[in-house]
């Protein structure tokens, strides 16, 4: 029978829409002019330019100290001398100023010994208030400020930025720039810091230079910090058997806070998200401490108090680039019926080179003889979402599984950051800005609906 041309037209848009339904979402088209691999920043360059002045403060940078968002662990490095813990503060209304007193930590990690690095929390701060803050006391000070929160509840507008593998190079210098022109107002660092131990001997050298680097934001907003395998620096070649030695000196977490006994796994609330940051390198199986910690801390989340719930990880677990391909495997079949339980709003990690957005999926039903193992569509399930793209050393990952798998909505090999604006419990816009010549260009957006206040499929919503 001779089909007519209606009818082939039918039929194709037919075997189209199988094609776009059997495949996943979007692999963007963008490349990037650079192809050549990034270069680190020297040493004597701008972004790295040590403060003037005896023993002067470098490398400030802060953190949440509490569970709530009314503490802030000061931290900063003097090289000459210990020279003081003291950390001066007020707020913008306050008649009189405020004093606190921290600890002063050094470490060596083979031929280096690192600068005295202090760290001194700040208690007892007014929400949604200016605060400046003074260290160096005795030898040279310097000045900052920051703001702090709105106390925690439901509807507070509030706007993170997202970035992860960050690194020193040229590029990294572009994302930060771009995200310090963002709304963005703390930083979900989702992790691989300064990549010192791409350097021969893990040269901590690029652990100060880092320091110095991301002061300019870090110093006047907090900075969340998720550990990454570039924070293990274990070597016993070299006689360092201390894992995260540099990463635990020099960055502070308030993990006491919410019940945890390790840095790398902890809770904060800030505005109206509970923020869950889990350790791809600690232990998580169903007998260890941070899954006792998780289990035990996923029922405190109150969706009526904080209505989002964002988890940050380091390594992603849906990922369809080659590089880094299922390694966050173990730790999702652990963890992730549980995301679905609670109703984790959007999970972001780093870990791979590029930025990747995935359809709300779980994969959680296969028991090893059903045979069910592909990730289905699931509107209980989050947004996982891999910002490994601030422009480190290592390069772009850029090799795909193809076809683009029916998980993945959007993905680039793009060097970029991440902003997640929080309006209401029931909104939050996210965009991923791409550093494109120098520009910061957004190429993926949504809206994302509160999967406890809003549990409606939210993957076709136009943007305005
Ligand atoms: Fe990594």
């Amino acid at each position: 029978m001779k089909m007519g041309y209606s009818s082939s037209v039918a039929l194709l848009a037919l075997l189209m829409s199988i094609v776009v339904l059997c495949n996943g979402g979007k692999t963007s088209t963008y490349v990037r002019n650079l192809i050549e691999k990034p270069v680190d920043m020297p040493l004597d360059s701008d972004a790295f330019a040590i403060p003037p002045g005896y023993n002067a403060p470098q490398q400030v940078h802060i953190t949440q100290g509490d569970l709530v968002g009314q503490a802030m662990i000061i931290s900063w490095v003097t090289v000459d001398e210990p020279g003081s813990n003291e950390v001066i503060y007020w707020s913008d209304s306050s008649l009189q100023n405020f004093t606190a007193e921290g600890q002063v930590f050094t470490y060596t990690y083979y031929n280096y010994t690192s600068g005295f690095i202090h760290h001194t929390t700040i208690t007892n701060l007014e929400f949604n208030t200016k605060y400046y803050y003074e260290v160096g006391i005795g030898n040279t000070t310097r000045q900052f400020w920051f703001i702090t929160p709105p106390e925690v509840g439901l509807d507070v507008p509030y706007t993170f930025g997202i970035i992860g593998d960050l690194g020193q190079t040229f590029d990294s210098n572009t994302t930060l720039t771009h995200y310090q022109n963002s709304n963005g107002t703390t930083l979900l660092y989702v992790g691989d810091l300064s990549y010192a131990d791409d350097y021969p001997n893990h040269d901590n050298v690029r652990w100060d230079t880092w320091g110095r680097f991301t002061e300019r934001s870090a110093a006047y907003q907090p900075w969340i910090w998720t550990a990454g395998n570039h924070e293990i620096d274990f070597d016993p070649q070299i006689g360092e058997t201390q894992p995260f030695k540099p990463f635990s000196n020099r960055y502070h977490t308030p993990y006491e806070a919410s019940q945890s006994t390790e840095p790398y796994y902890y809770s904060i609330k800030r505005g109206s998200a509970h923020i869950i940051v889990l350790a791809s390198y600690s232990a998580y199986g169903t007998s260890t401490l941070q899954y006792k910690w998780l289990t035990s801390e996923l029922p405190k989340v109150n969706r009526t108090e904080t209505s989002w719930l964002i988890v940050l990880m380091h390594a992603p677990w849906y990922n369809s680039y080659y590089n880094h391909y299922m390694e966050g495997e173990p730790m999702r079949v652990v963890f992730e019926s549980l995301f679905v339980k609670y109703k984790v709003d959007v999970v972001f990690a780093g870990h791979v080179h590029a930025y990747e957005r995935s359809e709300r999926v779980s994969n959680d039903k296969y028991n090893i003889t059903n045979g069910i193992c592909t990730p289905v569509k699931d509107i209980s399930a989050p947004v996982y979402i891999t910002n490994g793209d601030g422009g480190n050393l290592e390069g772009l990952a850029t090799n795909m599984t193809q076809p683009q798998p029916s998980y993945s909505a959007y993905r680039e090999a793009s060097f970029g950051h991440g902003t997640l604006d929080i309006k209401n419990r029931t909104h939050a816009y996210y965009s991923w800005n791409r550093n494109q010549d120098g520009y910061a260009v957004e190429a993926d957006k949504l809206w994302l609906f509160n999967r406890y206040w809003n549990p409606l499929d939210d993957s076709t919503t136009p943007i305005p």
